[in-house]
């Protein structure tokens, strides 16, 4: 018999008793990392996290990543309410389904039409299988650093290799033990913002390519823009060699602008991913392009299928999501100030507390990470994590989650803001983390 409600009145008693019956207690292995001191959620609301132990947590993690509103949004809450007493899953075509491509596809400059899907990982296997069948070719390139969820043919280790010395950009290793042997065969992967590497790369394999993929912000590392010029650089070559050229937008979709990456730098992919913020918290994802992009899957040439892909609950989420998106004009400004504001007192309380520190951002996209020496700029991965000191980042986060700030212990994974970060709480935040600082010693 495991521990009663009663019994887990701690985060570490409750944790137990959770890992009593889940494997690991999580349900994500990279979760796993996530709680090096056990903190197990009760409730969250806005920007705050409560947990069981009726402590309350100022969130930079934000369930990584889908509540531009913060948590509890009503709009998108009340609407799914609804569709469940409507009939949430029928498997057959909704008139959601209308409503939502079409938000989808006014939003996002390079689609006109969508699948939808579960989660990320789903849309990018199927993005990626589109690819392949539309251009007859296997080879798919990626990016150091660069996350597009855990499928077979596209999970090399990402984080967790740039702390192992020795391995170079260019080497693919697989992501997880037990992924059959050559899974990565048909993939590529080069320095992120390297253009020579890429030119390079094209000038001698081009004709093979079935398609570029990656985070047009590489969020998962670092937060590191793209330099200027190299998304149209990746543009030009896909296009020159009749390859397709794929944005995983599944974190930059709908936060670092309306229309995404690929509306602030101005360049459009043949195909787009979509998630995270699209259902505001749902488990929903989408793929689109244009109509010629999506051609085979409009003629049943090519397969993407899913008993809950597109249900009615998460389309609802979706149309309540995008609607409320289309409907505030200054939402893009308010969400840029939001992310100046905690920029400039993160680099402020960094500066006075004397602590080198590594910050980038992206609108509401921020990374924050403790650094050996102080880093003019970093455009590439690998510099910036051997610049970073991830057992005192850790220490950092540990000390700050007993002051009542949570962000990722990994120092590579990004903090998401949102409109519930009100300035306030921003500012309370701040003095938490400058306790937390301090206790560093
Ligand atoms: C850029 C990117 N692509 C794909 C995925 C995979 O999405 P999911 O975890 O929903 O499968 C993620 C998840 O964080 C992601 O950040």
């Amino acid at each position: 018999m495991g521990a009663t409600d009663a019994d887990r009145s701690t985060n570490a008693d409750c944790l137990e008793g959770i890992k009593s019956v889940i494997a690991g207690g999580v349900s994500s292995s990279m979760r796993a990392a996530a709680v090096p001191v056990p903190l197990v959620v009760r409730s969250a609301d806005g920007c705050l996290l409560r947990d069981v132990e009726d402590s309350e947590l100022v969130d930079f993690n934000m369930g990584y990543g889908p509540h531009i509103f913060g948590y509890g949004d009503r709009d998108v809450r009340d609407a799914v309410a609804d569709q469940f007493t409507r009939g949430h899953m029928t498997g057959l075509p909704h008139e959601l389904d209308a409503e939502a491509g079409a938000l989808v596809a006014e939003l996002v400059p390079g689609v006109e039409q969508v699948r939808f899907a579960n989660s990320g990982t789903e849309a990018v296997a199927s993005t990626l299988r589109l690819a392949r069948v539309t251009t007859g070719r296997s080879l798919v390139v990626t990016f150091e650093g660069h996350y597009h969820g855990w499928s077979e043919t596209i999970l090399r280790a990402g984080k967790t290799s740039l702390q192992v010395q020795g391995t170079r950009p260019t080497d693919v290793v697989p992501g997880a033990p037990g992924m059959i042997p050559g899974a990565l065969a048909h993939t590529a992967q080069l320095p992120w913002n390297d253009a020579e590497a890429v030119r390079d790369f094209f000038t001698r394999n081009g004709d093979q390519v079935a398609a570029v993929i990656l985070e047009p912000v590489l969020a998962n590392a670092g937060v590191l823009p793209p330099a200027p010029g190299f998304l149209q650089l990746l543009r030009d070559l896909t296009a020159r060699s009749g390859a397709m050229l794929v944005f995983d937008e599944v974190i930059t979709g709908f936060r670092v602008a309306r229309g995404g990456a690929q509306e602030r730098y101005g360049v459009e992919p043949d195909l787009t991913v979509l998630s995270k913020v699209m259902g505001g918290g749902f488990p929903v994802a989408a793929f689109g392009g244009r109509r010629a992009a999506m051609r085979m899957l409009a003629t049943n040439e090519a397969h993407h299928a899913g008993v809950y892909a597109g249900n009615h609950a998460a389309l609802r989420a979706v149309v309540a999501m995008l609607g409320k998106i289309r409907a505030l004009p200054g939402l893009y400004d308010e969400l840029e100030a939001v992310g100046a504001h905690a920029e400039d007192s993160l680099r402020e309380l960094f500066a006075t507390e004397n602590r080198p520190v590594h910050i980038n951002r992206v609108g509401t996209l921020m990374s924050v990470a403790l650094v050996k020496r102080p880093l003019e700029r970093a455009d590439d991965v690998r510099d910036l994590a051997a610049a970073i000191d991830f057992s005192q980042h850790r220490r950092f986060q540990t000390l700050a989650q007993k002051e009542g700030v949570y962000f990722h212990p990994n120092a590579l994974e990004p903090w998401f803001l949102s409109t519930a970060h009100t300035r306030d709480i921003l500012d309370k935040a701040a003095g938490a983390l400058r306790r937390a600082l301090a206790g560093l010693g």
